[in-house]
C-alpha cells in the first residue's frame, strides 16, 4: 500500500508538497467545519491518503477507473466546496453552475488545464490547482521512446516478426532514421520540451532548434537552442516535437501547411493534445509521402476510434495517452493536485496554482 513517506522517499519531492500533516492536524483538533468535496475518479493511493488523513473534508467519490457519467457529475458536484477532476472532465459553465456558490476550488490531476474554462472559473472566484513538474521527467521519458519507435519502425517491425513478414536479413528492409547527426524541431519550449532534448542530446542529435509564442533564452541556453520561426522548423528539422499547451492559438496549428513545408524524411510526434494537430492533413501527409512517420500519443477523439483512418497506417504509431503513466509520477501527481485542493480549501497558497 502506498503510503506518504514511500512516496517522498521515492520522489525525493519538496516536503511543502506533501505538507497534509501538522496544519491541517491543528485544524482537525480545533474541529473546524469540513468541506465537502468531489472526485470524480478512483485516484492513485497517495492522493486519497492525503485527502482522507487531512481531516478537513468529507470525501464524495465517482470510485471507478472510468469517467463519471455527465449526468452524475452536474448531480454530485452540487453544493461542493472542492472539485477534484482529471482532464477528462470538461468544466465549464454548466457544471460550474450545477455546483453552486459553494464550490471554492477546481483541482485538475493534470498539466494540462484545457478541458476547465478559466473564464467562467475566474468570473465565479474559483481557485484552480494543476500539476506540472512533478511529471516532466515520465513525459520527456516517454517522448523519446514513442519518438524511436516510430523513426525505428519499432511497432511495424515486432509485427512482421510474429506474423511471418520476417524473411531473411535484407539490407533495405524496415530502414528508417536515425538521431546521429540529425536537426530535432521542438514546438513550444517548456519544461517538457528542455527535458526531452536533455534526454535526446546523447543519441548525437546535432542541431536543436524551437518554436514558441516568444523567445525563451533561458531555456534555451541550457540545450544550446535556436529560436525560429513555425516555417523554418518545418523545413530544417528531421524530428518534431509537439509539447504546446493547448489554447485557441495552437489549436489546430500543426496542419497542411506545416507537413508541406517538412522533409519528406521528416517524423513528427505529438504527446502534448490531439486538437493541436488537424488529424486530418496527418493522415494526408503521411498517406502521401510527404513526412515519413508520425508518433502520437494524443489524438482526438480520446479513445480514437478502431476504424480511423489513422490507424490503418504503417508509418503512424498511436498510443492510448499514456505520456505520464509511471506508477511514481501518477502518484506524485494525485498528491500534488490533493495538496492543491487542500490548500484551496483553506484559503491558503496552492503548491501550484493556475494564475487566473
Ligand atoms: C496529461 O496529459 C496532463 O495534462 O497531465
Amino acid at each position: 500500500m502506498w503510503n506518504i513517506s514511500h512516496l517522498r522517499a521515492l520522489r525525493k519531492l519538496p516536503s511543502a508538497e506533501f505538507h497534509t500533516c501538522s496544519r491541517l492536524g491543528a485544524m482537525k483538533a480545533a474541529g473546524k467545519h469540513r468541506a465537502r468535496v468531489y472526485v470524480s475518479r478512483r485516484i492513485p493511493p497517495a492522493g486519497m491518503e492525503i485527502l482522507q488523513q487531512s481531516g478537513i473534508c468529507d470525501i464524495d467519490q465517482w470510485d471507478s477507473d472510468d469517467p463519471v457519467p455527465r449526468e452524475e457529475l452536474l448531480k454530485k458536484v452540487a453544493g461542493a466546496k472542492g472539485l477534484y477532476c482529471l482532464l477528462t472532465e470538461k468544466i465549464d459553465e454548466e457544471v460550474l453552475k450545477a455546483a453552486g456558490p459553494s464550490l471554492k476550488v477546481v483541482s485538475t490531476m493534470s498539466v494540462g488545464y484545457d478541458h476547465l474554462s478559466l473564464e467562467e472559473l475566474k468570473k465565479r472566484g474559483i481557485r484552480v490547482g494543476y500539476t506540472p513538474d512533478v511529471l516532466t521527467e515520465a513525459v520527456a521519458e516517454l517522448t523519446v521512446a514513442l519518438l524511436l519507435a516510430t523513426s525505428r519502425r519499432l511497432i511495424e517491425a515486432a509485427h512482421e516478426a510474429k506474423s511471418g513478414g520476417w524473411g531473411t536479413w535484407k539490407p533495405l528492409w524496415m530502414c528508417g532514421n536515425g538521431l546521429s547527426q540529425s536537426t530535432v524541431g521542438i514546438f513550444g519550449l517548456g519544461r517538457i520540451g528542455e527535458a526531452i532534448a536533455k534526454r535526446l542530446k546523447p543519441f548525437g542529435v546535432k542541431k536543436f532548434l524551437y518554436t514558441d509564442v516568444t523567445p525563451r533564452p533561458e531555456v534555451a541556453a541550457n540545450i544550446s537552442a535556436e529560436f525560429v520561426s513555425m516555417d523554418e522548423l518545418a523545413e530544417r528539422s528531421d524530428f518534431i516535437t509537439v509539447c504546446c499547451a493547448l489554447t485557441p492559438e495552437t489549436q489546430g496549428i500543426c496542419n497542411k501547411k506545416l507537413f508541406s513545408k517538412m522533409k519528406s524524411t521528416a517524423v513528427f510526434i505529438n504527446t502534448s493534445r490531439g486538437a493541436v494537430v488537424s488529424q486530418e492533413d496527418l493522415y494526408e501527409a503521411l498517406a502521401n509521402g510527404e513526412i515519413a512517420a508520425a508518433g502520437l500519443d494524443v489524438t482526438v477523439p480520446e479513445p480514437l476510434p478502431l476504424d480511423h483512418p489513422l490507424f490503418k497506417l504503417k508509418n503512424c504509431v498511436i498510443l492510448p495517452h499514456i505520456a505520464s503513466a509511471t506508477i511514481e509520477t501518477r502518484n506524485a501527481m494525485a498528491a500534488l493536485a490533493a495538496n492543491n485542493l487542500l490548500a484551496g480549501l483553506q484559503g491558503e497558497a496552492m503548491p501550484r496554482e493556475v494564475p487566473l
